[in-house]
């Protein structure tokens, strides 16, 4: 299988948005991600569905929208005409998690699952057969930057099993603190998509070497 490169654009230089996609897609960006914070669901407020139009201005690479926000059914359909080709959304945050996820796809797009470090892996297993992405997230969302949660790792390799069990063909992909040091634990545990966003857009020597430092790590 085929791994994906997903940088988060939370810690790219908003002054200069589209030299920085444009860069990271030179450099061998599989995906573009893009983090979508409320101030409720989390403390931080991020973008909306207008950064999600302007990067799909800017490239053609598939957008993949993290939704940290209550009541994602109000807005999903508002990220879906942006352009976002995976919109993917916290178990925490839907009662109607099953509905929601069918209407995403119902709406043209990929639909994601996320859960936050604290969340039990079965209470997404009622979805999986539903989604083209499971998002384990690494660190607790709300900011980048932040420390990658190594006790993580076997629920990762817990959510990897299950979908192979089920024959599933979703991603699984990881998010949070991830750097040349953690990428290749979360690949070894069955992760194969990786959304970094200090590591690349921060990297002392450019956007494209800290791509490259990431896939060194996981490279078969
Ligand atoms: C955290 C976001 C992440 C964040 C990752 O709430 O969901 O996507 O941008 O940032 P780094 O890679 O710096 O941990
Ligand atoms: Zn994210």
């Amino acid at each position: 299988m085929q791994t994906i490169i997903s940088p988060s654009i939370l810690a790219a230089d908003f002054a200069c948005l589209r030299d920085q996609i444009l860069e990271a897609e030179a450099g061998g960006a599989d995906w573009i991600h893009i983090d979508v914070m409320d101030g409720q669901f989390v403390p931080n407020i991020t973008m909306g569905p207008l950064i999600v139009e302007t990067c799909r201005g800017i490239t053609s690479l598939p957008l993949d929208v993290h939704l940290m926000i209550e009541q994602p059914e109000n807005h999903a359909e508002a990220f879906v005409r942006a352009g976002a080709d995976y919109l993917t959304i916290h178990i925490e945050t839907s009662p109607h998690i099953y509905r929601t996820l069918q209407w995403i796809r119902d709406l043209g797009c990929k639909p994601g699952i996320v859960l936050n470090p604290g969340t039990p892996a079965s209470s997404i297993y009622s979805v999986l057969h539903l989604v083209d992405l499971v998002l384990v997230m690494t660190v607790n969302p709300g900011f980048g930057g932040q420390e990658f949660l190594t006790p993580v790792l076997s629920k990762i390799a817990e959510i990897r099993r299950r979908l192979d069990e089920i024959g599933s063909e979703a991603w699984l992909e990881v998010d949070g603190g991830i750097t040349s040091e953690t990428v290749a634990a979360a690949y070894q545990a069955g992760a194969r998509a990786f959304v970094a966003g200090t590591s690349i857009f921060k990297y002392p020597t450019g956007i494209s070497t800290g791509i490259n430092a990431l896939r060194k790590q996981i490279l078969p």
